[in-house]
């Protein structure tokens, strides 16, 4: 496995009680520079903090925001923050869910300790399930949480005969000309669409009745809309 000996960062995310709506927040996060220096990164903070963490919602390591190459696990950003703050709980309970797009596991993790029942998780890049496993484990995850090989070309494959009753995703969104090499975990075509493309024309054939796609997206547009995004849907629909 290339690049895996590299910095990584231990977010710790806490949901904020004091709101009236969910708020969560990147309350602290620890750079670990060597293999082997995450435990003990680990166990120091809670040291310092005189308290194992109990109070923050999740931690989640990723690579660090400097690791430059195109298999870079995606460290913790707005998104995952705005997914947290933004997924009802009601749409999670006793959910079998799938995430496509699991990098680090993040919203899989979010969802797995918010009521769902279970979660597949699909990632094209090898080291997302060895970040994911990770997770789950400093997570406490007892539930079923698979991970499994997604498909470059067509996204569902590997769940072709699946459905489920949340399908969540942080897509890659990033504009991206052709031939140009990005990261894997952002790249997604000209006008950043892509992937939100593709998950859009196929995920009612993997969703049940009353279903729910909680998608986290960025997507060109103006002051009034992202009218490319209406532009894939209304085809979409009139298709
Ligand atoms: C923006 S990242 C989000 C990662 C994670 N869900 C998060 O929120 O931190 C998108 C993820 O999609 C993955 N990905 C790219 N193409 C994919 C495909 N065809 N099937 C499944 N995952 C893919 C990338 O490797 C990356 O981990």
């Amino acid at each position: 496995m290339s690049n895996t000996n590299q910095k990584k960062v231990l977010f710790s995310i806490t949901k904020k009680n004091d709101q009236m709506h969910d708020s969560h927040e990147v309350e602290n996060s620890l750079l670990v520079t060597k293999q082997g220096q995450l435990q003990n990164a680990f166990n120091r903070w809670a040291d310092e903090n005189r308290n194992p963490l109990s109070s923050c919602s999740m931690r989640i390591v990723t690579d660090s925001f400097d690791y430059l190459h195109d298999d870079q696990v995606l460290p913790i950003q707005p998104e995952q923050l705005f997914f947290m703050d933004y997924t009802s709980k009601e749409d999670l309970a006793n959910a079998n869910v799938l995430d496509i797009g699991l990098g680090s596991g993040a919203l899989s993790i979010f969802c797995l300790l918010n009521g769902a029942a279970s979660c597949i998780g699909l990632d094209i890049n090898p080291r997302a399930k060895l970040f994911a496993g990770y997770n789950a484990m400093i997570n406490n995850i007892d539930k079923d949480f698979l991970m499994i090989d997604g498909d470059p070309f067509d996204i569902f494959r590997s769940v072709a005969n699946k459905k489920f009753e949340f399908i969540c995703s942080n897509p890659p969104f990033e504009p991206t000309p052709p031939d140009v090499n990005y990261y894997i975990n952002s790249a997604a075509g000209i006008y950043g669409l892509d992937f939100v493309d593709k998950i859009l024309a196929n995920v009612d054939r993997h969703l049940v009745d009353d279903g729910v796609l909680q998608m986290v997206t960025m997507a060109p547009g103006n002051a009034t809309k992202p009218f490319k995004l209406y532009e894939i849907i209304e085809n979409l629909n009139s298709g």
